[in-house]
């Protein structure tokens, strides 16, 4: 008796669980298109086969698709691609919601890291071709953008004859190259340049630019191997070889990347620097032999010719950080004294020697030898 009780039970308990399963799952049935009779009733396994898509009408929709529900560049330029091949192609691509790439934007919901336009664009690739086409074709897209003016000239064309679906805004905008990958250099870099508002209307309007830009760079890649012409044309700036040559797995094995290095570091070794015009070259004098021979000092004199945001170092003769002594503080145009107490990070007396200090101001970098006694 107890026992059929407790089945009785268990039978309620389960068939609860069975109809709430059931009403979830014709819920989630119906958010999917209705599938065509005979069509597959699993998802294929990747790559879904890619057909040649019209590049123009790539750029056309990725700007649209930027301002669709405000979803934005990554949400835009994945969206225009899975559609377009949609079109061409039906399923499975039909079985496939888009709306769920939006988290790219703004680099990452807002954080400034990867250019969204190039994450939507980069998921799509990475649908419709097989492994080794995509990572060849992203590493060329990637490469790109780094080194491409937006909005390109054909996108600010399109605007200025009103040839985008939104025509709010038909003026042919500001354009730079910002060097990197990432939303937040990509965006401030150009607001500087154009002079408004990170958050402005007009800012919106480039993202949207780029969007469509980077959609159609994509599909023309895609087209260009799928005929068997594409040839990549990116080359790397000479950083990338020069420092990996050292940090690279072949050596100190610290570094992983391919961005532009010296966008963010100085170049320890002086060696890719490029000289400076003599108004801006730093002198140094080296007032050693104090009377306390425990309390070296010299000071570093520099003069900028505008305003800069400073970085200033001290290395040894290895390479090794020894003194941070201006880590990016604006500086004002002239000339400037920083004095070095001859002590390293930890506040130590260094050995007397030769060391090197690393000037950045702005986008100008000199590296000089500096010598404690
Ligand atoms: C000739 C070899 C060599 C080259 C070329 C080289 N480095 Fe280094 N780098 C070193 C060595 C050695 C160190 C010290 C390593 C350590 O402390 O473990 C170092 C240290 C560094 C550090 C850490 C500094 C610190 O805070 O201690 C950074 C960052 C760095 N290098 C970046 C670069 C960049 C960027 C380039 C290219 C512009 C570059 N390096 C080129 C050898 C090299
Ligand atoms: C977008 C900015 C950025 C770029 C581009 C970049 N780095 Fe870095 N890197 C950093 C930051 C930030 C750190 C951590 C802070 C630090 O130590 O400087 C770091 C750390 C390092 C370190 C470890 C430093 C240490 O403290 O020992 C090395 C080595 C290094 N980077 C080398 C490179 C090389 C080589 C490249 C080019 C292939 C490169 N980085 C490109 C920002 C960047």
């Amino acid at each position: 008796m107890e026992q059929r009780v407790l089945s009785r039970k268990d039978f309620l308990r389960t068939s609860a669980k069975l109809a709430v399963g059931l009403t979830a799952g014709i819920g989630a049935m119906t958010l999917f298109p209705k599938r065509a009779a005979g069509a597959p009733s699993t998802i294929p396994d990747l790559p879904w086969p890619y057909a040649e898509l019209d590049v123009e009408e790539a750029r056309r929709r990725g700007h649209q698709g930027f301002y669709d529900e405000n979803r934005a560049c990554s949400y835009g330029s994945f969206h225009t691609i899975i559609t377009m091949l949609q079109e061409q192609v039906g399923e499975p691509y039909t079985l496939m919601p888009t709306a769920f790439l939006e988290w790219g934007r703004g680099g990452g919901w807002g954080w400034g890291t990867l250019c969204g336009a190039l994450t939507g664009a980069l998921t799509a690739m990475n649908i419709c071709q097989p492994k080794s086409t995509a990572s060849k074709l992203g590493d060329e897209l990637v490469g790109w953008y780094t080194q491409t003016a937006f909005p390109t000239d054909i996108s600010n064309q399109y605007a200025v004859e009103g040839r985008f679906a939104d025509t709010t805004n038909r003026e042919a905008q500001v354009q730079t190259v910002c060097g990197s990958p990432l939303c937040h250099i990509s965006v401030d870099t150009w607001v500087a340049a154009a002079n408004v508002g990170a958050t402005s209307a007009e800012r919106r309007e480039r993202c949207g630019r780029l969007t469509g830009d980077v959609a159609a760079y994509a599909v023309k890649l895609m087209n260009d191997d799928r005929r068997e012409v594409f040839a990549p044309l990116y080359a790397a700036p000479a950083s990338v070889a020069y420092c990996m040559s050292c940090h690279g797995k072949d050596g100190l094995d610290d570094s992983l990347g391919k961005m532009e290095c010296t966008q963010c570091h100085g170049d320890h070794t002086g060696r890719l620097t490029a000289k400076m015009p003599d108004s801006f070259a730093p002198t140094h004098q080296a007032r050693g032999h104090y009377p306390i021979p425990f309390s070296p000092r010299t000071t570093i004199r520099f003069t900028i010719p505008s305003a800069a945001v400073v970085w200033l170092a001290v290395y040894d003769v290895h390479g090794q950080l020894v003194k941070n002594l201006v880590n990016l503080e604006h500086y004002a145009q002239g000339p400037h004294d920083v004095s070095w107490d001859g002590t390293d990070n930890r506040n130590h007396q260094v050995a007397s020697g030769t060391y090197f200090y690393r000037l950045q101001a702005g986008s100008h970098t000199e590296t000089q030898r500096l010598v404690i006694f």
